[in-house]
C-alpha cells in the first residue's frame, strides 16, 4: 500500500494548475444515463472515484472512452438496471444512478449505499424525492427497488434541508417525468449549478440553477451534449491552505474566487494575503506567523465541510486559539487525533473542537482516515519540523489528482513510498 513522504519546513512558490472537480463530475457522468446520445465530458480529473464511476456505468451498458481530459458516455441503451452492492458500496456517490435510470428505464435497483466513516449519511431525502414524482420505492435485502413503470410525474418537492446529493438525484429524475416540477431548498453547491447547466445543454427544462428554488419542466428525451466540469474548489482551497501553513506564493490557476468566498475571508482575517488574479487567484504568506479564527461548516456559500479538515491543519500553527464547529457530518473530526500526533494542541466536544495554536509540528508516521481528512496531514507535514509518512493514502487518491507533483512543482519535498509497509 503506497504511502506519502513529506519533509516539512519549504515555503511554497509557483503555479498549480486547478483540475475539475470531483464532485461536478461524477454526477455529470451520471447524467450520461438520461440520454442514448453521447455526453461528452472536458476537464475530467483522472481520479480513483471517477474510474470506479466509470466501472459502475459501463456495468449498466454505458460506453465510456477516455482520451486525455476528455471522457465520452454514450448509453445507447441501458442494459442494467440494477447497481449492486460491491459496486455501490465503495463509493456512495454511485447512488447517484437510481434517479436516472428510473426515469429513463422506469425502474432502478440500487444497493443502500450504507454509512461511511464520516457518518451515516442516509438517502431519505433521495428516496421521498422519488416517491414524490410517483415512484413506488421498496426497500428489500439491502437495496432500494424503485419503479414508476408509466414513468414520473412531476411534483413539487420541498427538502427539509439541503442536500447535494438528493438534490442531484431528484434534479435529474425530474428532467425526463412528464410535466412540472419544483424542488425547494435546492442545494447551492457550485457542483450542482454545473450540473444543472450541463442538462440544460442536454435539452433539459431547467428554471432556477444556482438558486434554492429548481423549476423544472420534463421532456420526453435528452440528447447528448458537451460540457467542462467545473474546476475543484475544494482542491483549490486546499492548495490555499497550503500556501497559508507552508509560507511562500502560489497561483492557482484557474480556482474560481467566488466558489471559495467564505474560505477567502478567513483566510485574510487570519492574515493571509488572498487576491483575484486574471483567470485565478494568488495566496501568500510571506510575514512570520498568522492569527486564528472560528469556522462553523455550512452548505454552500458557507464555509465548506470539505475544507473543515485543512483549515484544523491550519489552526494547529496558528497565533492563538480556534474554534471550529462541523455541523453537515457528524463524523468528521478522525484527522484530529493525527494530528495531535505532530504536536497539535486540539480538544474535541462533540461536534466542536478548540485548537490552540502551537509554535511548532513535528513530523510523524500517521494514518489517513478519510480524503479530507488525508490531505490535511499533508498539509500538517508540509509545515512540521522533520519527515512525517502518511499511510493509507488510497483515499487521498480518491479525490486529488497528482498531489505530490503539483506540490513538488512548488518546492515541496513530497514524494510516494511505493507499496512499502501496510497502512492497515
Ligand atoms: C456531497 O455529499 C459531497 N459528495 C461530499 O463530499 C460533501 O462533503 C457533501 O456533499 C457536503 O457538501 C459528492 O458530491 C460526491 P449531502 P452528499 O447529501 O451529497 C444528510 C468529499 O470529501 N442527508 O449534502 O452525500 C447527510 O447524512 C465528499 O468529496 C440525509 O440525512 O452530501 C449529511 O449529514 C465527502 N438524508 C447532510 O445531509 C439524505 O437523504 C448533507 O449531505 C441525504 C443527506
Amino acid at each position: 500500500m503506497d504511502r506519502i513522504r513529506v519533509e516539512g519546513g519549504n515555503r511554497l512558490k509557483g503555479s498549480i494548475p486547478i483540475s475539475g472537480a470531483k464532485n461536478a463530475a461524477l454526477p455529470l457522468m451520471v447524467a450520461s444515463l438520461l440520454t442514448d446520445g453521447p455526453l461528452v465530458l472536458d476537464n475530467v480529473p483522472d481520479l480513483a472515484d471517477i474510474r470506479l464511476l466509470g466501472h459502475i456505468l459501463a456495468h449498466l451498458g454505458v460506453g465510456v472512452e477516455r482520451a486525455g481530459r476528455e471522457l465520452t458516455l454514450t448509453a445507447g441503451t441501458v442494459s442494467d438496471t440494477t447497481a449492486p452492492y460491491d459496486l455501490v458500496r465503495k463509493m456512495r456517490a454511485s447512488f447517484l444512478v437510481a434517479g436516472p435510470l428510473l426515469a429513463r428505464c422506469g425502474e432502478a435497483t440500487v444497493s443502500l449505499p450504507g454509512g461511511c466513516a464520516i457518518g451515516a449519511r442516509p438517502v431519505d431525502l433521495h428516496l421521498k424525492g422519488f416517491a414524490a414524482l410517483g415512484a413506488d420505492i421498496e426497500l428489500s435485502e439491502g437495496y432500494v427497488k424503485a419503479r414508476a413503470p408509466g414513468g414520473l410525474t412531476g411534483a413539487q418537492i420541498t427538502f427539509p434541508f439541503a442536500s447535494v446529493g438528493a438534490t442531484e438525484n431528484v434534479l435529474m429524475a425530474a428532467c425526463l417525468a412528464r410535466g412540472t416540477s419544483v424542488i425547494e431548498n435546492a442545494a447551492l453547491e457550485p457542483e450542482v449549478t454545473d450540473l444543472a447547466h450541463c442538462l440544460i445543454a442536454m435539452g433539459a427544462g431547467i428554471e432556477g440553477a444556482g438558486t434554492g428554488r429548481l423549476t423544472i419542466t420534463g421532456k420526453p428525451s435528452l440528447g447528448g451534449a458537451r460540457h467542462a466540469v467545473v474546476p475543484d474548489r475544494i482542491e483549490a482551497g486546499t492548495f490555499a491552505m497550503a500556501a497559508a501553513i507552508a509560507g511562500g506564493e502560489v497561483l492557482l490557476e484557474g480556482a474560481r474566487s467566488e466558489h471559495l468566498s467564505a474560505l477567502t475571508a478567513v483566510l485574510r482575517s487570519c492574515g493571509i494575503e488572498v487576491a483575484e488574479r486574471a483567470g485565478g487567484m494568488r495566496v501568500a504568506r510571506s510575514g512570520a506567523g498568522y492569527g486564528a479564527a472560528d469556522i462553523v461548516t455550512e452548505p454552500f456559500p458557507g464555509f465548506p465541510t470539505d475544507l473543515q479538515a485543512q483549515f484544523m491543519a491550519l489552526m494547529c500553527l496558528a497565533e492563538g486559539t480556534s474554534h471550529i464547529r462541523e455541523t453537515i457530518f457528524e463524523n468528521r473530526f478522525m484527522h484530529a487525533p493525527e494530528l495531535m500526533r505532530m504536536g497539535a494542541d486540539i480538544t474535541l466536544r462533540g461536534q466542536s473542537a478548540e485548537v490552540r495554536g502551537v509554535r511548532t509540528l513535528k513530523g510523524a508516521p500517521v494514518m489517513a482516515t478519510d480524503l479530507r481528512a488525508s490531505v490535511s496531514l499533508v498539509l500538517a507535514g508540509l509545515a512540521a519540523e522533520g519527515e512525517s509518512v502518511i499511510s493509507r493514502v488510497y483515499h487521498l487518491d480518491r479525490g486529488f489528482e497528482r498531489l505530490e507533483e503539483k506540490l513538488s512543482a512548488c518546492g515541496a519535498r513530497i514524494g510516494r513510498l511505493k507499496g512499502e509497509a501496510q497502512g492497515g
